[in-house]
């Protein structure tokens, strides 16, 4: 299984912050925002991992990041040409460096503690299918990500996209595990209302067909949405890495 970290956008809610870095190139407590979701995927036994990130700013990720050996993985660098393009669009950009393999995708702010490693195993073993990875918040904050409701069985009956009404408590992270159909699925996407291709319709194709599974994470944090989140992400983070959780 091969890793592909998405870096890229134009983080302008961060500005002035991102008007000459990436957002993904912040601090959060000790090290740049990117350390995290890498540190992640190399903790969960992944040890080749694909940066992908904006036109601008892919020569200070190799610059910071290098070849990779701090974490004990080896780093590929690609570049979005269009940062509004959408998720989808930019995890169909790794096909080449998937290489028909099955690819752990994390957005590249996304902050957790989960350990990926037992689901990393599960999922080698499954002929095919994919893993959302979903946190329970209040309605009123979910309404703001792609929400996922499932049965008692922990079955994933639907995942709607910043929804009017949500219909459960469980917000879908960007934490996502795919076979090697993915790139297919993502052939067939068409642009949605904001003109992206959308990570929600991506992972619907894998729940009408029966494969689609969903882990829940008990902390995560999305550190880069607005300047509010950033500073409360530096405090949680410092506050679970003196403790020892992360
Ligand atoms: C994207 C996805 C959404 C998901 C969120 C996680 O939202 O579309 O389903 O919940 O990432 O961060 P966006 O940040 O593009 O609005």
């Amino acid at each position: 299984m091969k890793g592909v970290i998405l870096a890229g956008g134009l983080a302008t809610r961060l500005r002035p912050l991102t008007w000459v870095t990436n957002k993904h190139l912040l601090p959060v407590y000790n090290k740049p925002m990117i350390y995290y979701p890498i540190q992640s995927l190399a903790k969960a036994g992944i040890k080749e991992i694909l940066i992908s990130s904006s036109p601008d700013h892919a020569g200070q990720f190799a610059n910071l990041l290098k070849g990779g050996a701090e974490f004990g993985v080896k780093l590929y660098y690609s570049v979005q040409d269009n940062p509004k393009g959408g998720i989808a669009n930019a995890i169909g950009m790794a096909e080449e460096f998937a290489d028909r393999k099955k690819i752990a995708v994390v957005l590249g702010d996304n902050i957790f503690n989960y350990d990926l490693k037992p689901t990393v195993e599960k999922f080698k073993k499954r002929e095919k299918g994919a893993i959302v990875f979903g946190i329970r918040m209040s309605a009123m904050e979910s309404k703001h990500y792609g929400v996922i409701e499932i049965d008692k069985t922990g079955k994933v009956i639907s995942i709607e996209e910043k929804p009017e009404k949500p219909k459960s408590d469980i917000a879908q992270s960007g934490i996502y595990f795919y076979d090697n159909r993915v790139f297919d699925f993502i052939n067939k996407l068409k642009p949605s209302l904001r003109g992206e291709l959308e990570v929600t319709d991506l992972n619907n194709f894998y729940l009408q067909e029966g494969t689609l599974e969903c882990d829940l994470l008990d902390w995560w944090i999305d550190a880069g949405t607005s300047h509010d989140e950033l500073l409360r992400a530096n405090n949680l983070v410092a506050e679970k890495i003196r403790s020892g959780e992360l």
